[in-house]
């Protein structure tokens, strides 16, 4: 078995295959803490409150994803949040607690945009960290899982099949980054949990991990792609010249933070009368024109009517943070921005995470299960990444014995290669696709500009595809490649659609389409 990604959807099902006497390898292309869960503020949503409930859960998670949700898939992974809830604090998760009146321990709930009940289990304001250490610590103590750290995916190796799709996996070539070889896994089994797509954009909350690489393997293997116009965008990420990537998590606004303008006036209001916790999409656009309207730098977030006690009880990361760039929050709003936060499509997955390459599995970010939509709502994608980890471990352990090993296959050949003296090539790129992706196809678009992209997607394209060609593999050189192809789909997607829905808002198509039932976007290589 072979799992390509340490993130909470990756270990999750390492630890849950481990568990049954199957010998997994899990790579990760940098540090096991590399990808996005690591960094996860808010929380994990589950129904816990006795007031809430999974029909309201559902009915919240369908109502952010504008239509397109697969009402399905929002009910089973919904029922499964508290199960997963126990499932982490099995494998040692601390999460925050609360005492009630008669000295009983309860789970604290956070709230968060888009819910109408408290349901947010979270860990402080660090929820991905206790998540993703405890995870590692559960997967490096297990005899039957094996590390591999600084292992980033060149391609995935796949072979024609009699099977219904045609093509079945057989494993991955993979670039050993320190030791600068391409080495070959083959496997049974192989599962794509790379996580998401954001640093297809100059500003982004991720991690550096998050090129996509997934959906470009998965794309360049022949699985279909889904939905990839439906970039989420956080409203609140820190804006200051030397924080990068730094999310001030929707739980500030759920506790009460406010969103201002410079000169102090609130504005969410004249925007939907839920305000600060409107679903995603809305306030990003809605900070976004603040901020194109009054050519403005950033609005602020403040909760420094909170007491001292209260900020620094659930939120002492970002206070840290804050006060390094000497901003004290408890006395001062702080500076945000919208920043590319979470893909929302990815590769198309079945109710068991099967894509369409035979024993090809896509688990988490990377995949596009119906759960999310037009819009993911906050804090259902961890939850996402366990449920599906868990529904994956059911299908692949059903058929594991099954499956032929897989043959041996030719090794990477570079013998018509040689080293590059020309990386600025790659480094140029990288900006320029960063750059064009955010003045183009960031929170508003409309169709000159999508197309303004595409020609320098079709650019660059070919010289990547050049360079790839000609030169030895570097981990900037893949990652360049796979966010071009990410790129391309993207626009893709958002120039199919003829309308603004969720996420994807076009001053061309400025209303929803309301007379026909909302449709997906499905592309096939
Ligand atoms: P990741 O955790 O991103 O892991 C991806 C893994 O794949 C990494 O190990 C990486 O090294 C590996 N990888 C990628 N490409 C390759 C390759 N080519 N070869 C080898 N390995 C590869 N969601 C919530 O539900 N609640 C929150 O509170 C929340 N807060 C967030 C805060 C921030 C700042 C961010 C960035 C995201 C947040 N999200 C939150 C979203 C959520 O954290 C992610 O969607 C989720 O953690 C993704 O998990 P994953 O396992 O799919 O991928
Ligand atoms: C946050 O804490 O605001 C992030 C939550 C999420 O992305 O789900």
């Amino acid at each position: 078995m072979l799992i390509i990604g340490s993130g909470g959807a990756g270990l999750s099902l390492a630890i849950k295959l481990a568990g049954c006497g199957v010998q997994v390898a899990v790579l990760s292309k940098f540090a096991l803490t590399a990808g996005s869960t690591y960094y996860a503020q808010g929380g994990i949503s589950a129904v816990f409150d006795a007031d809430d409930s999974i029909e309201s859960h559902i009915e919240d998670t369908l109502d952010a994803g504008a239509g397109l949700c697969n009402p399905e898939i929002v009910r089973l992974t919904v029922t499964q949040g508290k199960s997963s809830i126990e499932w982490l604090r099995r494998q040692g998760v601390a999460f925050t607690e609360d005492v009630t009146p008669t000295g009983e321990k309860i789970l604290h709930l956070n709230r968060e945009g888009g819910h109408s009940h408290r349901r947010i289990v979270h860990t402080a304001d660090a929820t991905g960290k206790a998540v993703s250490l405890s995870l590692i610590e559960r997967a490096q103590e297990h005899e039957n899982i094996h590390l591999f750290e600084h292992h980033n995916v060149v391609e995935l190796i796949t072979a024609p099949s009699s099977g219904e799709t045609g093509k079945a996996i057989l494993g991955a070539y993979v670039l050993d980054s320190q030791q600068q070889t391409v080495k070959t896994f083959t496997a049974k089994v192989v599962v794509l949990a790379t996580g998401g797509a954001s640093k297809v954009y100059l500003y982004s909350t991720n991690p550096q991990s998050a090129t996509g690489d997934g959906i470009a393997l998965a794309w360049r293997a022949g699985c279909r792609v889904s939905n990839m116009e439906f970039m989420q965008f956080h409203p609140t990420c820190l804006y200051h010249p030397k924080a990068q990537s730094f999310l001030i998590s929707e739980a500030v606004r759920g506790e009460g933070g406010k969103l201002i303008l410079p000169d102090g006036s609130a504005f969410m209001q004249n925007f939907d009368p839920r305000g600060e916790l409107a679903p995603r999409d809305i306030v990003a656009r809605a900070i976004d024109h603040e901020i194109k309207k009054r050519g403005i730098d950033c609005v602020y977030l403040d909760i420094s009517h909170k007491s001292e006690e209260f900020i620094l009880k659930h939120f002492p990361t970002i206070h840290k943070k804050c006060l390094k760039f000497g901003i004290d929050i408890t006395k001062q709003p702080i500076p945000v921005v919208p920043s590319a936060h979470y893909t929302c499509g990815g590769v198309l997955t079945d109710s068991y995470a099967r894509t369409d390459i035979g024993n090809l599995y896509a688990i988490g970010e990377v995949a596009s299960t119906g759960l999310h939509g037009a819009n993911r709502m906050a804090s259902n994608s961890l939850l996402e990444c366990l449920v599906f980890a868990d529904r994956a471990s059911v299908d692949i352990l059903a058929k594991l014995d099954s499956i032929p090993t897989p043959p041996r296959v030719p090794d990477w050949d570079d013998s018509q290669v040689s080293d590059s003296d020309e990386e600025v090539v790659v480094s140029h790129n990288w900006d320029e696709l960063r750059h064009f992706m955010w003045d183009y196809v960031g929170i508003v678009r409309t169709d000159k500009r999508l197309y303004r992209a595409m020609n320098r997607v079709e650019l660059l394209k070919h010289e990547i595809n050049e360079y790839y060609r000609y030169f030895r593999v570097t981990s900037d050189l893949l990652e360049l490649r796979n966010l071009v192809i990410v790129a391309e789909l993207i626009i893709r997607c958002a120039l199919q659609r003829k309308e603004s829905r969720g996420l994807h808002y076009t001053l061309d198509y400025p209303e929803t389409d309301n007379g026909k039932p909302p449709q997906n976007t499905i592309l096939t290589p």
